[in-house]
């Protein structure tokens, strides 16, 4: 039985990650420290009850004190750590959070590890980290482990920093750690500022379809519960001090993206009466789109090269992009409730200050 500290785990790979492995290990315990940030939502792990096997507990990455009382009381004997600022508009607004909780949050979290784990035997630590550490690619060629770092935003220079700092621990003091770096994730929970669910939502709405410079940029597509079921197998099977690349061998380029968001979306609404009286519109939501002001320093492409993950662990991704994209779909679909309640609120702010003055 493991005792699983679960940083991150109310956002959106962190809460789809504690629910997979609720469903897959229920002896372990699984111990959720999450800060609630706007990101964080409590909804996202509701089917779970505090007992035996879940915990929740509301806390900050960088409260020392917070985390060697976790460690101390609960035996802690694996951390899995998606604690983080992961919006790359949101560290070009304000840098700051991110390198708060990225890279001294990481900092305080590997501290924690290292003090309290005197007999590293059977103990893991593995940090959930991005692809975009790699920098951007032209048109050939793959991001492999042994691509060199080279960040272009404040979230991805706060994510290297992160992942140089965990190299460090297992290299210095021998703290049993791997990392894993992975490429675009979506699915249900996605917070809706991302590009999925911010097209999905704003589809059914009727609203404009805001696409950054020339639509070309190229992002890798993972379907969520693959990237829970690869931090998985790594943290069973990972060789400690590696790191692990991780993608859906999914390449599309956003503007084909969001065109093919508009053709299930139209085709799934005008097969249901009902949705389509809730959500009425006339013609294809592809005339939504419109192109808006670039992102800054915006990464061209991204591409991962996953076959260490497949040839040393067996993993591979089980959804390819059309059935992932129509189940994220239906999801969005049928929990109106959930992005409602958070489009509603302080959200609108942050979506009137990124996307007020790019028309
Ligand atoms: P998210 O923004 O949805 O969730 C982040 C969670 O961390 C939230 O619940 C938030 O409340 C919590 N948090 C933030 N600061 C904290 C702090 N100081 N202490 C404790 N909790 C804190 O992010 P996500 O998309 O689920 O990403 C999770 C991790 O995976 C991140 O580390 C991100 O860099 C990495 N990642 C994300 C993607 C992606 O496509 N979303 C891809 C590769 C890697
Ligand atoms: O590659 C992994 C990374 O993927 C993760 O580390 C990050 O946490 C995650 O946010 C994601 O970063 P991106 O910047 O690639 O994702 P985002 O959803 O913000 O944007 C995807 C692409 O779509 C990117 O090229 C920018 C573009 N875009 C985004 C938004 C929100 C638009 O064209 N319009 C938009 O409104």
């Amino acid at each position: 039985m493991r005792k699983i500290l679960v940083t991150g785990g109310a956002g959106f790979i962190g809460s789809n990650f504690v629910l997979y492995m609720r469903g897959r290990y229920p002896s372990d315990r699984i111990i959720v420290l999450d800060k609630l940030t706007y990101a964080g939502n409590l909804e996202n792990l509701k089917s779970l009850a505090s007992g035996p096997g879940y915990l929740f507990v509301k806390g900050d990455i960088n409260d020392s004190a917070l985390l060697d009382g976790l460690f101390e009381k609960e035996g802690i004997d694996t951390v899995v750590n998606f604690a983080a600022e992961s919006h790359v508009d949101r560290s070009i607004l304000g840098p700051k959070a991110f390198i708060e909780t990225n890279v001294l949050g990481t900092f305080t979290l590997l501290e924690a590890a290292r003090k309290n784990w005197s007999a590293p035997g059977d103990k893991r630590f593995l940090h959930v980290s991005t692809d975009e550490v790699y920098g951007s690619l032209g048109d050939k060629g793959f991001f492999t482990e042994s691509t060199p770092y080279s960040p272009n935003s404040p979230y991805a220079a706060s994510k290297a920093s992160s992942d140089h700092l965990v190299r460090a621990y297992f290299h210095t003091y021998g703290l049993p750690a791997v990392t894993t770096n992975c490429s675009n994730n979506y699915g249900p929970y996605q917070f809706p500022e991302k590009l999925i669910p911010l097209m999905i939502i704003n589809a059914l709405k009727g609203k404009g379809l805001p696409v950054y410079g020339d639509g070309q940029n190229v992002r890798d597509w993972l379907y969520v519960e693959d990237h829970c079921r690869a931090i998985d197998t790594v943290l069973s099977r990972g060789r400690l001090g590696e790191t692990y690349n991780i993608g859906g061998r999914n390449e599309m380029k956003n503007l084909d993206l969001v065109n093919e968001v508009c053709s299930i979306i139209d085709e799934r609404l005008s097969a249901d009466k009902s949705l389509s009286v809730k959500y009425p519109f006339k013609g294809s939501r592809k005339g939504l789109i419109h192109f808006v002001k670039d992102r800054p320093g915006h990464d061209r492409r991204y591409a991962i090269d996953c076959s260490k993950m497949e040839k040393e662990l067996g993993w591979r991704p089980e959804h390819d992009f059309n059935s992932g994209i129509r189940k994220t779909i239906d999801w969005y679909i049928d929990n109106p409730g959930w992005w409602e309640r958070i489009t509603s609120g302080e959200y609108r702010d942050y979506y009137d200050l990124q996307y007020g003055d790019r028309i």
